[in-house]
């Protein structure tokens, strides 16, 4: 089973399983109008308006910065706040970092629209808070307990992770920690870092029943309409050491550049797919969609050998040198793939496959506006439409890949992913009805000790996204929660925009 698990993971996006996907083939609508009658419903006996804006009560500090940090005008840290193996690999945490004391200049921007998911996400415990019970009985899955106390990071591990997931998520979150010193409140949670959500929503949805035993609050990678697991940003925005995918802020700058070599224009004007097809049905029956002597769907799909990549150096499965063709389709594995960024990040359409499972940032995109919807019941046929459409509408083609890219490059920076980490877990901390203690079997944890500890491609990855210290700003605005009509409006207009779409491919296909 580990062996199995490992290959599976070792290509999240990637991979493969011999589970099947279950309802994979759920109609896009029936889901969506499921959930917007789930969403009516539930708003009855919601309240929208009490979740306040965040940090407010860091702003009127008054008090100095302890450990000045050299910046460069836009507030990056500079190089000789970089991991330092020689003087600290030794040192216990407690004195490294002072804890409070940090002044954090006023932050103007209003967070992107994604981070009002994170009052939907932890809607579920906004009537009766979250009990210490209820953490407790999310530990069944749980990979780690981390607890956030007066600013220092302890981690009570339960079982290992798949490849260093675990290691990797703990890093990130002592980074955030550490970037805004002082203001992570005290907290206790969960973390299971198994691709899918196992939290099911109908076991809770009895409303007195649920003031007794209530969901508990499990923190993953990501969710589905049916759970009540709370999305956090993976492992991969810190690296990806097995597969030498770096830390997110350099291959997102390795995408720019990558973006600037091919202009739309000059790409192969098909559709691309590289990745492991083993792990799910759906990948497989994408697979048939290739191009053959018998017929051209427009697509050109790869199976992506991680192996052989691993002896040739990986060089070539650098993701940023995969933005060549006009299209690039994204896929579910056996669960949300970490592979959507790298395609979304593209400057080309990106033709989704609908999915059942979201990770944090996916749910703010729009079809049409951010990429073009693949029926998972019909793929060739949808596939070759979109290409062809796109290649008949350069112009809107255009529009929609760069407007994707622009997304993942300014609303999905990692100051970005560190203000919605940030955020999430500073609502969560206020729904806590009992004090965070550390408990017996954790450890504290600090980075130099961490990442000096370590060798290779995880050495490497930790000290590129090493946070030497506070970030001069502090995170962006929480925006306020959906008001119940506009969530509404939301989910009928990309119903909408699906339904047009199948109405063009429909009227295609008549006529071919
Ligand atoms: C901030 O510091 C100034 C000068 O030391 C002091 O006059 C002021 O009252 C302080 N404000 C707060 C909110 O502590
Ligand atoms: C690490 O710190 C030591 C002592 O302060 C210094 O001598 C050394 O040059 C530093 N190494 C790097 C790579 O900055
Ligand atoms: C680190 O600590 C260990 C044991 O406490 C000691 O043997 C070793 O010399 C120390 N290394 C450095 C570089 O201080
Ligand atoms: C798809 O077709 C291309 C072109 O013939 C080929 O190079 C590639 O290996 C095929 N992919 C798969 C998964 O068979
Ligand atoms: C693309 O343009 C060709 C030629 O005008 C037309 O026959 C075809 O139906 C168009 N396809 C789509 C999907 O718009
Ligand atoms: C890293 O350390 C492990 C065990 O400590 C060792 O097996 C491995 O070969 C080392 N890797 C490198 C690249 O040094």
């Amino acid at each position: 089973m580990q062996t199995f698990l490992q290959q599976r993971s070792k290509t999240q996006f990637i991979a493969g399983t011999l589970l099947k996907k279950g309802p994979a083939h759920f109609a896009a609508y029936t889901s969506i109008l499921l959930l917007l009658i789930f969403f009516s419903a539930s708003t009855v006996c919601s309240i929208w308006a009490t979740l306040s804006t965040a940090d407010s009560k860091h702003k009127s500090t008054n008090k100095t910065i302890v450990a000045p940090i050299s910046r460069n005008h836009n507030g990056k840290r500079l190089l000789q706040n970089t991991l330092n193996c020689t003087t600290t690999g030794n040192q216990t945490c407690s004195t490294r970092y002072p804890t409070t004391s940090t002044t954090f200049e006023k932050n103007d921007e209003t967070c992107p629209e994604y981070f009002r998911w994170i009052h939907e996400d932890l809607r579920a415990w906004k009537a009766t808070g979250i009990t210490r019970d209820m953490v407790e009985r999310a530990s069944t899955t749980a990979h780690f307990r981390l607890i956030v106390k007066k600013g220092k990071v302890y981690v009570e591990k339960y079982r290992k992770s798949i490849q260093t997931r675990d290691i990797f998520t703990i890093w990130g979150i002592m980074q955030l920690v550490k970037k805004y010193e002082g203001m992570v409140p005290d907290l206790e949670l969960m973390f299971d870092c198994d691709d899918r959500p196992v939290v099911l929503a109908s076991d809770y949805n009895d409303h007195d029943r649920n003031k007794i035993t209530g969901p508990p609050p499990l923190f993953r990678y990501c969710g589905d309409r049916w759970t009540h697991d709370i999305v956090f940003p993976d492992w991969s925005f810190w690296g990806w050491a097995e597969i030498n995918i770096r830390p997110w802020e350099y291959v997102l700058n390795d995408i720019k550049e990558g973006n600037k070599r091919i202009k739309w224009k000059d790409r192969e004007p098909f559709a691309y797919w590289k990745g492991n097809p083993a792990v799910d049905e759906t990948r497989k029956d994408l697979l048939k969609c290739n191009v053959s002597d018998a017929h051209d769907w427009n697509a050109r799909l790869f199976v992506q050998d991680w192996e052989k990549e691993s002896e040739q150096g990986y060089k070539n499965s650098n993701v940023a040198n995969q933005c060549t063709y006009r299209h690039k389709i994204y896929i579910e594995g056996y669960a949300w793939s970490v592979s959507e960024k790298y395609i979304l990040g593209c400057d080309s359409v990106t033709l989704l496959v609908t999915p059942r499972f979201h990770d944090f940032f996916i749910r703010s995109l729009q079809p049409l506006q951010h990429y073009w919807p693949i029926k998972d019941s019909d793929k060739c046929h949808s596939i070759q439409h979109a290409v062809e459409w796109g290649n008949n509408h350069t112009q809107k083609a255009q529009e929609i890949g760069r407007a994707a890219s622009k997304f993942i490059q300014e609303d999905l920076n990692m100051d970005h992913v560190y203000d919605y980490m940030f955020h999430l877990l500073n609502e969560y901390a206020k729904l806590l009805k009992f004090e965070p203690t550390v408990p017996e079997g954790a450890v504290e944890l600090c980075s130099e000790a961490m990442a000096c500890t370590r060798n290779g491609t995880e050495k490497k990855f930790m000290s590129e996204s090493f946070v030497g210290g506070p970030s001069i700003k502090a995170p962006c605005s929480l925006p306020h929660p959906f008001e119940p009509n506009t969530l509404r409006l939301f989910y009928a207009n990309k119903l909408n925009v699906i339904k047009r779409i199948e109405k063009w491919e429909d009227e295609y296909w008549s006529q071919n």
